[in-house]
């Protein structure tokens, strides 16, 4: 188990680039594995969660080749795939195992998913229970991983309307919806990110969307294209933070994704006082990207408007340490899909504010921060083995007085490879151990 040892950090200055976003990496390989023809990805993330995602299509006979972030897929179209002859280990992610149970809940194999002690915990009901109204044979251990896809199955189309707002179960029932006999209708009760219906365009796929509504008609194939994935906003999150905290501080995040479905943190931090500018605004690959500029802000607390909270949902463990250095106290509520995400992320986050001497009082959906100066009153934070715990404690050490040691890092190469490099490289000061 690795642990961060930070040292007193700051000011924070230069130009730095994010690896590419972690939700457009899955879904690269899912849609291109089952396109007609040669997908060429660039700007691939390099963790172990899109990762495990190119193994386990590799597993199904899918001809994939990786030289570092640029990987090339050889589509076998959407009847293409083969029996995997060992389960899909699918290690941290929740995407790949969600978005994949929809797509291999279609196939006329067999198969079983499974992942590491996190993911094995989280609850795959949500994906169950739809995909089986859909006429799909699969099943969980107690709605839990590993899940159990017996094959062969003619999927109906359904028209469903999800009960949390999630990306990955609209995106799970979408991939479904594509062998379906006939057309898939998804609503929603609130925004969550559309990297699948904007791929699946990119693919010649026709999805129509509409306000909260979703719909495509199975059946139709997919065309290989190239894809340039962008930075990934939730990795540019801690570093919007990080320049907001800090004193003298001026930095920029360069070619971030700022898809108006994932931009919450932006919206969070300019309402708490942050000095946020987006440059040099721009499409890629129908995606569109900014430049992202921070300077020292200094930040108030907020009532966090409730219809941000699932357009900023990954961002919130770095955005708890953003109010634990604001003035005065911030309020969130309606976040309670944050409970079982790599970790619960409500309760671990308030366990190292306390430990950090930061007042909080936790709330059933949410948390309640009240800013302070972060106190030197225990040996380490316990990061649960999430990867936003580890980084979002190592931002608070721009703003610490003493070193902050956090516990079971390792995990952060799920999402963010090169996080201390990156963030050493700005003035942070981290080591890893
Ligand atoms: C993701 C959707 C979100 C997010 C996750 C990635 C995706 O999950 O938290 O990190 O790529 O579709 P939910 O859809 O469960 O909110």
């Amino acid at each position: 188990m690795s642990n961060y040892i930070t040292s007193i950090a700051g000011p924070l200055k230069g130009s730095i680039k994010v690896p590419g976003d972690k939700s457009i990496s899955h879904r690269s390989i899912m849609l291109g594995s089952i396109a007609d023809g040669v997908t060429r990805v660039s700007g691939f993330l390099e963790g172990e969660d899109s990762l495990a995602t190119l193994n386990a299509f590799r597993d199904m006979g899918v001809k994939i080749e990786r030289n570092g972030s640029n990987v090339t897929i050889n589509g076998v179209g959407k009847h293409g795939l083969k029996e995997p002859i060992r389960s899909l280990n699918l290690g941290n992610s929740g995407t790949s195992i969600r978005l994949m149970s929809g797509l291999l809940s279609a196939q006329s194999f067999d198969s079983e998913l499974c992942g590491d002690e996190s993911l094995s915990k989280r609850p795959m009901g949500r994906v169950i229970e739809p995909l089986r109204l859909m006429g799909a044979d699969i099943s969980g251990n107690d709605s839990k991983p590993p899940l159990l896809i017996k094959g062969g199955k003619q999927l109906s189309s359904i028209e469903y309307t999800l009960p949390v707002a999630s990306a990955q179960i609209k995106s799970c029932l979408l991939l479904a919806g594509l062998y379906s006999d006939g057309k898939t209708t998804i609503i929603e009760n609130g925004i969550s990110r559309d990297h699948t219906e904007r791929m699946l365009k990119g693919f010649g796929y026709d999805v129509t969307s509409s306000s909260n509504t979703i719909s495509l008609m199975g059946g139709g194939s997919l065309k290989s294209c190239d894809i340039e994935v962008p930075s990934d906003i939730s990795s540019a999150a801690f570093f919007m933070v990080a320049g907001c905290i800090s004193e003298n501080s001026s930095i920029v995040l360069e070619a971030v994704n700022i898809n108006p479905t994932r931009t919450g943190v932006i919206d969070i931090l300019r309402l708490m006082g942050g000095n946020i500018e987006l440059l040099n605004q721009r499409l890629q690959a129908g995606e569109l990207i900014a430049d992202i500029k921070v300077t020292s802000s200094e930040l108030k607390g907020i009532e966090i408007p409730e219809n941000l909270v699932p357009l900023a949902i990954d961002e919130f463990p770095v955005l708890f340490i953003a109010a634990s250095c604001a003035k005065g106290e911030t309020v969130l509520t309606g976040a309670r899909e944050l409970r079982v995400k790599e970790s619960d992320r409500i309760q671990v986050m308030a366990d190292g504010l306390t430990s950090l001497g930061i007042d909080n009082e936790v709330l059933d959906d949410g948390i309640r921060i009240i800013g302070g100066e972060f106190k030197e009153q225990t040996s380490s934070i316990k990061s649960h083995h999430d990867h936003r715990i580890s980084m979002a404690f190592a931002i608070a050490s721009v703003k610490s007085k003493f070193n902050i040691e956090i516990e079971g890092v390792d995990n952060v190469k799920t999402s963010f490879p090169n996080f201390v490099e990156l963030a050493n490289s700005i003035g942070m000061k981290i080591k890893e151990g």
